[in-house]
């Protein structure tokens, strides 16, 4: 396809969109840098003057599509190889492009994290995905990078040095620092209320393997930490990671595509390792007392109006720039295989997880799949993870550009 751009940025106007494009601004087109043709497109066409404007780049083309123009939208693929969209909550703005993107074979990577959503889009336009040759990446940010990348580092690094795949591999996010944005908030948010809506969703949720493709063949019960836990494998008190619910199903999602070569009895499991001793129980508890209430909230019409109105931030809103700058993560991997042998493994990462990190991240996904087509020459079209699509290359790409560092530890 001889599109004119090799990426557009839509919703480039949000709050972390401008984060990314600030990044895609300062990390392409330099001496020394990669080549990188890239628009940016959005709504609204002063608020893409105004995001020119801000990175001092005037030359910088701009497309205006709505995301419920299925015209506008398809004007814009038309011109991309790649679409990355920052416009979210991607349940109520995001099938539209997804539909697109899966008919015209356009490359298209996100940063949802709405797994209710991914299963409603895997069953409407997997099939049309796989015959235009589109390969459409959800999750490129925090949610679920790390982890995906994370669990195919340990496999990778297991299988070299033990000789054989993990079948069973606890995450702990060991330390982070960071913010959420309005648009995160309006994401979860959104979930409770279609829960709330249709209680069915439930069941979806609490189902590992939602998103597994057909006929994955995967029974074993998961672990999920609900309540303090005590961790003798970290050494810690434990409390619910409020990310697991996507990141897991993605990680069992990667094994499932990949042909299940961490075994279809694979385990995986995500929690917050928070201290020890008394310390770290009672933060524990006050976590998970914390998260109750506000999903309690959340699900609440007018509890829910006076979250969204007066105590959380608002769309367009969140982390200032010292904040982006300074959060950073520490996340540990504990793998374990068949025969008892074991690996530890690290993934940190600057920058605050969902914003600061999580453009670099998304960056990266949307500049591999733009740049590197050898990589892809072979990848039919369809859905697929980054660990599944774009594995050792996009280590090399976070490692090098985007403040990521994957370790084994022992
Ligand atoms: N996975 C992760 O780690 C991670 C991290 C951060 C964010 N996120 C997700 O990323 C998304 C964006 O978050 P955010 O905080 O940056 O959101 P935000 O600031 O609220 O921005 C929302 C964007 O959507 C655009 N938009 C809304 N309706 C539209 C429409 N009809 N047509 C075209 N554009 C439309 C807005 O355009 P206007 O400016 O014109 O209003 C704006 O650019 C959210 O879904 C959030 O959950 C995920």
């Amino acid at each position: 396809m001889n599109s004119q751009y090799d990426v557009v940025i839509f919703g480039a106007t949000s709050f972390v969109g401008q984060i990314l494009v600030q990044y895609l601004a300062d990390n392409f087109n330099k001496p020394g840098k990669e080549t990188l043709n890239w628009a940016i497109a959005g709504r609204s066409h002063s608020k893409l003057m105004e995001v020119k404007a801000q990175v001092n780049q005037p030359e910088l083309a701009t497309i205006i599509a709505d995301a419920h123009d299925e015209a506008a939208i398809n004007a814009m693929c038309a011109q991309a190889k790649v679409i990355i969209s920052t416009v979210g909550p991607y349940a109520l703005y995001g099938e539209t492009l997804v539909k697109v993107c899966a008919e015209t074979g356009t490359d298209y990577c996100d940063l949802t994290g709405e797994v209710q959503w991914i299963d409603r889009m895997l069953k409407k336009y997997e099939a049309t995905a796989k015959a235009s040759g589109a390969h459409i990446v959800h999750c490129s940010g925090f949610d679920s990078i790390p982890s995906d990348m994370g669990v195919y580092f340990t496999q990778r690094e297991a299988k070299n040095n033990l000789g054989e795949y993990c079948n069973n591999i606890s995450m702990r996010v060991k330390a982070a620092k960071g913010g959420a944005s309005g648009g995160t908030i309006a994401s979860i948010l959104n979930i409770t209320k279609e829960v709330m809506k249709d209680p069915a969703l439930r069941k979806d949720l609490v189902n590992p393997y939602l998103i597994c493709p057909p006929g994955h063949n995967f029974k074993t019960r998961q672990f999920d930490t609900k309540k303090p836990t005590f961790d003798k494998n970290f050494n810690g008190w434990t409390a619910p990671f409020i990310m697991a619910g996507i990141n897991t199903r993605i990680v069992f999602r990667s094994n499932a595509l990949a042909g299940s070569p961490y075994g279809t009895d694979f385990k995986y499991d995500e929690a917050m390792l928070v201290g020890k001793g008394l310390k770290g129980r009672l933060t524990a508890t006050g976590i998970v007392a914390g998260l109750g209430a506000f999903f309690v909230g959340a699900a609440l019409k007018p509890t829910r109006w006076v979250l969204e109105n007066y105590m959380l931030p608002k769309p367009g809103e969140g982390p200032t720039p010292k904040e982006q700058v300074e959060g950073y993560y520490d996340i540990r991997f504990i793998g374990k295989t068949p025969s008892g042998k074991e690996i530890h493994t690290k993934v940190i990462g600057q920058g605050d997880p969902g914003y600061g990190s999580t453009s670099q991240m998304l960056g990266q996904v949307g500049a591999c799949l733009a740049l590197d087509k050898d990589l892809l020459a072979d990848k039919e079209g369809g859905f697929w993870t980054t660990s599944t699509l774009l594995g050792d290359r996009l280590i090399e790409r976070l490692e090098k550009d985007a403040q990521l560092k994957f370790e084994v530890l022992s």
